[in-house]
Order: C-alpha cells, then sequence, then structure tokens
C-alpha cells in the first residue's frame, strides 16, 4: 500500500472524535475580535499578509535577515528548480546554537532567563542565557571528544529536563543531527531508530519522576543496544532519578564526568542553511516510521516567525510554556528553536498534569506567571472532565495568549480554554474584560512550523477553527481532482507553494518523500489532513484522511500496530482502527482473529496488550481489542476499517456492498455480542 493513499470516504468522515463534528461546526458562528488595546500592542499587524503575497520570497528572505545572524548571508531565498526538493536561503550560512545562545548574551542579555525548570518532585532550576550557553559550549566540547562531528547522528532519549534542550542545541552547534525519540516509546523502537539513523552518540538518563515515582530510561537502551552490529559508541547518562542502573564499562559515561568537566570555550562555526539539524521519526502508513529530516535556515526563519507572531512574543517580558515533550516536533520547533532563537523566557515541566495534584500546570502558571501557554486539546478536555473549579484556586491573570496544536479542537473545548483558563483574573473568580485569544496552530512534523493559524492581534478567532495559512503560506483545500473547492465546501488540505521550514525528505528514501507526500495531487504537498473551507474562506480541519491516528495529538499508524499485533504467535490478523474518544480524541481500538486455541487463553486480550507496549511503547496500546471470527474485506482484500470503526464507535455498520463476503459484518456483530 502506497503512503498516501486514503481511506474511507473523502475527507468527510469525522475522525475528530465529536459526533457530528463537522455539522456542529458548520453551525459555529461566534466570533471573537482582538480588543483594541491588543490590536495596539501586537506584533504582527494587519500589513504582513499583503507584504506576502507580493512577493513571497522576498518576504521570507526578510523574516531570514531580521531573525537570525548569519555567518554569511545568502544569495537566494529558494531554489525551487529541483521539486519537490527545496533549497532555501542557498550559500547562506548559519549556526543554530549561535542563533539560539551567544548572540543574546552579545547583545547584553545574558542574564535574561532562557529556561525555568520545574521537575515534577518540585526541584527547580534557573538557565539564564549566559549559563545556558556555557552549558551548551560544554556539551559541544563534550561531544566532539566522543567522536562526534559534522553529520554524525545523535539519538536522544531524555526526559523533560533541561539538559534535552541543551543536547539538542549541543549537537546543532557542531553540526551534528540530533534524532530525539520520545521517552514514551519502547526499546524495539528506540532501536529501530537508532538502526536507521545510524547513531555514533545515544544520550540518556537513568531515569525520570511519573506520578510521584521514579521511572527508568537507561534499561530501555541498554535492551535497545544488546544486540551486536549497531553504530553506537558511547552511552552519556544524565544523572536524574538516582536510581541503580546497568553499567556497560568503556561505553556508558556519565554526563556529569563527561560535559560537567569539558571546556566552557566553544567557537561555534556557520552550517550550511541546508545543513541537516534534526531527523524526528514519525508514523506514516505503512509498518514503518519515517524519518523526516530538517535542515537548518528555513527551519530557523519558520519556527522563529511564526513564534513570533503567532504568539505575538514580547520577549523581555512574556513567560512562555508550550507543555509538548522534546519527543515530538512540538517541542522541537516550540519548546527549543523557536523560542530560544527569539530570545524567549521559557518554562519547562517535567512532569504529569495530575501530580501530586489536578491543579499542578495551574500552580506553575501562577508561579512562574506565564504569560504564552501552548497546549493540546487533549489537555483541555482532561481538564475539562476534572473541573473548572480547579484552575478556579489560582491566579491566571497573566496568560495573555493561549495556543492549541496537535488535533482538532472542538469548540465546546476552545470556549472552555478561553472562559475558564483565558478569562480567569485573579483566584477569587475575578474576569477578564478581555479573554486571552486562542490560536489554533495546525501543523505537521513534516512542516516544520505553523501553517495555518489566526494572527491574535488581527483575526477575529472562531471557535475550532485553524482559519487562515500565514502571511507566507499558500495552502489550499481541494478537491478529488486537485480542484480548489469554492467557499462551503470540503476536500483535501494541499499546499501550493514551498514553505522554508519543510521537510527536505525522508532519511535514506527521497523515493518516499516523492510518492508520500508530492504524488496525490500534482505540484502539491499533500498533508494527509481533510479539511472545509467555510463561507468566509476559513479553513477548519477534520481530522486524518490516511490510516494515521491521532491519540491525544500523538500520531500512530494503524497498519504499525497491525504489524505489532501479528508479531504475537497468537494473532493471524488485526485490525485496528481510531475510534472517537471524548478526552483523546481517538483511542485504538483493535480487532483480533486468533490462532489456535489462543481464544482459550483468558489472558490474551492483556498479553497482546503489553506485546504492542514492548514493541511499539505505552502510547499504543490499543484501549479496547475485540477478538473476532473474521474480518471485513473488499475483493481485492483490502480491511474496510469504515466499517469496523462504525462497530468500535457503537453505530450500526455503514454501506457494506463492496464486501467480498456480503454476510460477515452480521457474524462479526453476533460474535461481539457473544464475546467470542
Ligand atoms: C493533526 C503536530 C487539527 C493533523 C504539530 C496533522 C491538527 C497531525 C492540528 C500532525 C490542528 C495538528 N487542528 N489537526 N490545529 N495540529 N493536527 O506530525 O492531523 O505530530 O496532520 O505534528 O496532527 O501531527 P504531528
Amino acid at each position: 500500500m502506497s503512503d498516501n493513499h486514503v481511506t474511507g470516504p473523502p475527507v468527510l468522515a469525522d475522525s475528530s472524535g465529536h459526533g457530528d463534528a463537522l455539522e456542529n461546526l458548520m453551525h459555529e458562528n461566534r466570533r471573537f475580535s482582538p480588543s483594541d488595546e491588543f490590536i495596539s500592542g501586537a506584533v504582527a499587524g494587519p500589513g504582513l499578509h499583503a507584504e506576502a503575497e507580493k512577493d513571497r520570497p522576498g518576504f521570507w528572505a526578510r523574516q531570514a535577515r531580521e531573525l537570525l545572524s548569519w555567518d554569511r548571508d545568502f544569495t537566494q531565498a529558494l531554489d525551487w528548480t529541483d521539486p519537490p526538493f527545496a533549497k532555501w536561503f542557498v550559500d547562506g550560512q548559519i549556526n543554530a546554537a549561535y542563533n539560539a545562545l551567544d548572540r543574546h548574551v552579545e547583545n547584553g542579555l545574558g542574564d535574561r532567563v532562557a529556561i525555568y525548570f520545574e521537575g515534577e518532585p518540585g526541584d527547580t532550576r534557573t538557565y539564564t542565557y549566559a549559563r545556558l550557553t556555557e552549558e551548551v559550549k560544554k556539551a559541544a566540547n563534550a561531544f566532539e571528544s566522543l567522536g562526534v562531528t559534522k553529520g554524525d547522528r545523535v539519538a536522544v532519549y531524555l526526559p523533560m529536563i533541561p539538559e534535552a534542550v541543551i543536547t539538542m542545541l549541543a549537537c546543532a552547534r557542531i553540526g551534528a543531527v540530533h534524532s530525539v525519540v520520545f521517552g514514551g516509546f519502547s526499546a524495539d523502537a528506540l532501536r529501530n531508530r537508532i538502526e536507521d539513523a545510524q547513531a555514533k552518540l545515544v544520550i540518556t538518563s537513568d531515569g525520570t519522576y511519573r506520578r510521584g515515582k521514579p521511572s527508568a530510561l537507561k534499561p530501555a537502551v541498554d535492551e535497545a543496544l544488546k544486540a551486536e552490529g549497531h553504530t553506537v559508541g558511547h552511552v552519556l547518562v544524565v544523572r536524574r532519578n538516582n536510581e541503580p542502573v546497568a553499567w556497560t564499562e568503556g561505553r556508558d559515561l556519565w554526563w556529569e564526568d563527561t560535559v560537567d568537566a569539558a571546556s566552557a570555550e566553544h567557537i561555534p562555526v556557520g552550517h550550511d542553511s541546508e545543513q541537516p539539524l534534526f531527523i524526528l521519526y514519525t508514523s506514516g502508513t505503512t509498518g514503518k516510521p519515517k524519518g523526516i529530516l530538517h535542515t537548518t535556515g528555513g527551519y530557523l526563519t519558520q519556527t522563529a516567525y511564526t513564534h513570533q507572531n503567532v504568539f505575538d512574543l514580547k520577549p523581555d517580558t512574556d513567560v512562555y510554556w508550550c507543555t509538548a515533550d522534546i519527543g515530538w516536533v512540538t517541542g522541537h520547533s516550540y519548546v527549543t528553536y523557536g523560542p530560544l532563537v527569539n530570545g524567549a523566557s521559557i518554562l519547562i515541566y517535567e512532569g504529569t498534569p495530575d501530580s501530586p495534584h489536578q491543579g499542578r500546570w495551574w500552580e506553575l502558571v501562577e508561579k512562574y506567571k506565564v504569560s504564552i501557554l501552548y497546549t493540546a486539546p487533549t489537555a483541555i478536555r482532561t481538564f475539562m472532565k476534572w473541573g473548572r473549579e480547579i484552575p478556579a484556586k489560582y491566579d491566571l491573570s497573566s496568560i495573555r495568549v493561549l495556543g492549541s496544536v496537535g488535533e482538532p479542537i472542538n469548540p465546546e473545548a476552545w470556549m472552555w480554554y478561553r472562559e475558564v483558563i483565558g478569562s480567569n483574573a485573579g483566584k477569587h473568580g475575578e474576569q477578564k474584560d478581555n479573554p486571552a485569544p486562542i490560536v489554533d496552530t495546525w501543523w505537521q512534523t513534516e512542516t516544520g512550523a505553523i501553517m495555518i493559524a489566526p494572527l491574535p492581534g488581527v483575526t477575529a478567532t472562531k471557535p475550532g477553527s485553524a482559519q487562515t495559512p500565514l502571511p507566507g503560506i499558500v495552502a489550499d483545500v481541494v478537491d478529488e481532482n486537485g480542484q480548489s473547492v469554492s467557499n462551503g465546501h470540503g476536500g483535501y488540505l494541499v499546499i501550493r507553494e514551498p514553505w522554508p521550514s519543510m521537510l527536505r525528505g525522508i532519511w535514506g528514501d527521497p523515493e518516499r518523500f516523492k510518492e508520500t507526500y508530492w504524488s496525490r495531487f500534482q505540484d502539491m504537498y499533500f498533508a494527509g489532513d481533510g479539511a472545509k473551507k467555510d463561507e468566509d474562506g476559513d479553513i477548519w480541519l477534520l481530522g486524518r484522511v490516511d490510516d494515521v491516528m491521532n491519540v491525544s495529538g500523538h500520531r500512530l499508524s494503524t497498519t504499525e500496530i497491525e504489524s505489532a499485533l501479528v508479531s504475537h504467535p497468537s494473532v493471524a490478523e488485526a485490525a485496528v482502527v481510531g475510534a472517537a474518544d471524548e478526552t483523546t480524541g481517538q483511542a485504538v481500538v483493535a480487532f483480533v482473529i486468533l490462532r489456535g486455541t489462543a481464544a482459550e487463553d483468558h489472558d490474551i486480550v492483556r498479553t497482546l496488550r503489553e506485546h504492542v507496549g514492548k514493541e511499539i511503547g505505552p502510547i499504543a496500546k490499543p484501549k479496547t481489542i475485540l477478538v473476532v471470527p473474521e474480518l471485513p474485506k473488499t475483493r481485492s482484500g483490502k480491511i474496510m476499517r469504515r466499517l469496523l470503526q462504525d462497530l468500535a464507535e457503537g453505530r450500526e455498520a455503514g454501506d457494506s456492498s463492496t464486501l467480498a463476503d456480503a454476510g460477515i459484518m452480521g457474524t462479526i456483530t453476533e460474535s461481539l455480542k457473544k464475546g467470542v
């Protein structure tokens, strides 16, 4: 199956997980204009769109020069002579770490806080730009002393602690390519990613804290490196929770012995604008995750530009908190690169929102006076479930901009976010006259940075809509044939023109890059999302139209989970669907056909869930596993997941006329009733 295979009814299936969302969305007519006060102080004014339309490459060139410091200026904004392989800011030379660190210190901002860190147990650290620069220089020296040079890959398997950011920037400084693997992925998933990228160095920690308890990380690295023949020379281990760890002499090194002892002198050199900055693996529609490749100049330009304009950043006064883990792209672009290149003060929190109590986030907002909060709808819906009285106990008056990312935000969650978080003017129930604007930001690992979002001082926002392509971005909604749909219609979301932070490819697989994103529609990037234009031409995202699920804002591939299930000896066949879930957006539901006597094993469901956890990671464990005697297939043998999705969501199965065996849905339903 090709990566860009589109399943299900075109687009208008509601995969956002909220009943008749499409219908509701189209009746959503609330509008919230920015206040006069916000407009007058806003970073981004209405002129940006017009400027970008006049001369797009010129617009991006201006952003690149104004937001970044180049070691050598570029000669051309965009080289698009070999699409879909773009080159941005041709011949330019730049160092990402210098842009995120040294230059702020040189500009007299050394004492500004770069990172406020709060660990789950309540320990805190503060890094000024001067201190963070020093730490990154030490890490850069240490990595070099371990033989890491420009172009080498470094795998990062760390919790949300400052060393994660330090590691990313130290790699960038020396031109090494980081590949961050989310700590929730299993040893097997880590091994695949280490092997695919041929990483030379792995950076991890003994562990982290989760819900008040130490939780281990290093054992997964040990497990991943158990087999012979890998490329890893050293494992650098940050001491975080002081739990005992196994040690491989000669390979394993403590961060404190290596980095802390290294010299704090390190001169950054400019790297080519197209020097690979990082690889980040993400789920596609096949079983094998793709290593999405990002390069330097264009990526930094667009992350900095969007971070400044979409969040209305005032770096000297704002405290910015993006709650994403660095294991995801949001943690790359909006925890590390965008904010630090812009000289912002950021908050990093290690733990879960309910530890030690359900008000922890709001306590942090109050304590650090967070002014910009960027999070995911799944978190907002969880807080809704916990109750509005929890955030109401805290003073959230510092908040002035709210962001959402990762999945469609339903209007109810959007309104709750505005009324409960954005309107809070104190812990005694005071309300703001002008609630904080909400920016719903659409983008992907592949796009590198925000693509569609309101501008908070310009756009009258609509609950549930990402609305407008940012100045410099040309997005559209097209029909099956690639024709632009008129207002009021739905179709597929595409990007028509190259953008600076676009992926430059899939690591080691240029053909898959073309095939996955550029073959569905001619000369357009196909994102895999369904979307709709409303009567004003604003864009509403409707969820994935391919075999990718979105669970709590995390991308998971149905095929990958199916492969994991069938790799278990008890499973003959498996089909996985994302079923609507009130909190997580979608939940993983698996239908399995068991082999032989496996059905008699009362523990089989638990065993299979654990197996998926081991193969991919706990985030991929199916919420529900249903044992069935058969699966619905078309005459060509393709599983009709749409019908299974109907069952998983408790509906009558839809049109099954294209099934090879028309009676099969009846058989499955009967068997589920009986509980095979
Ligand atoms: C979904 C996360 C609706 C979408 C930055 C996309 C969204 C996928 C939104 C990318 C949004 C992200 N509204 N859907 N504001 N933001 N998505 O690569 O389906 O983890 O294709 O990047 O998340 O997920 P990824």
